[in-house]
């Protein structure tokens, strides 16, 4: 099976959905940029290695070689963003080019970046969603490899429509990574 390192900012929710549900794949790693993260706490409770630096006061490049390492040591072959806020430089993602995947929380191509359901809701969209894809050097922009549709219902404001795309978000992901991993392999 196929060795994921999962990489997390704070809550950590898709990365615990991605150790769950694992099939075809192990989740060796939960790496962060963030030493508080919550996420991390409940994967050391698992008993699943953990790597945390936190980015002030260190170089990105430099940042950067050190995840490398980390990512050595523990025989990672593929990389999974969940809620991972911090952009990898153009040499990090050419390094990880086709093994590397993000999740994001709108329909992509629409809503790249940030606060993805308050502009779904202000553009009158009938449907939220989340999008799988291959992570490049430009944000959110990387080939889409699975998506899931939520509707948006009247009345809906951006946390009630989070939630909705968090829980499809949590199907999604382990599916996509698994069948990703599959094909990578094959
Ligand atoms: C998720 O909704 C994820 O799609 C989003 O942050 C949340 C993280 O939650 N990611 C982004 O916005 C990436 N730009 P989690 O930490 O509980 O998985």
């Amino acid at each position: 099976a196929r060795r994921v390192a999962v990489l997390i900012s704070g809550r950590g929710s898709n990365m615990r959905a991605l150790v769950e549900q694992a099939d075809g794949y192990d989740v060796v790693l939960v790496a962060s940029n963030k030493p508080q993260a919550a996420g991390l706490a409940w994967a050391e409770g698992r008993g699943l290695a953990t790597w945390a630096l936190d980015t002030r006061g260190v170089a990105k490049p430099e940042w950067e070689a050190f995840l490398d390492e980390a990512l050595a040591d523990h025989g990672v072959g593929m990389i999974a963003l969940a809620g991972f806020m911090r952009l990898l430089s153009g040499d990090f993602t050419r390094r990880w080019a086709g093994r590397i995947v993000n999740i994001h929380p709108s329909l992509l191509p629409k809503y790249r970046g940030l606060d993805t359901h308050n502009r779904a809701i202000e553009a009158g969209d009938a449907a939220g969603g989340c999008s799988v894809h291959l992570v490049t050097e430009e944000l959110d922009a990387g080939d889409v490899i699975a998506q899931a549709e939520v509707p948006i219902l009247p009345g809906d404001d951006a946390d009630a429509l989070a939630s909705r795309v968090l829980a499809a978000e949590h199907q999604l992901y382990p599916r996509a990574l698994s069948a990703f991993v599959k094909a990578s392999i094959a």
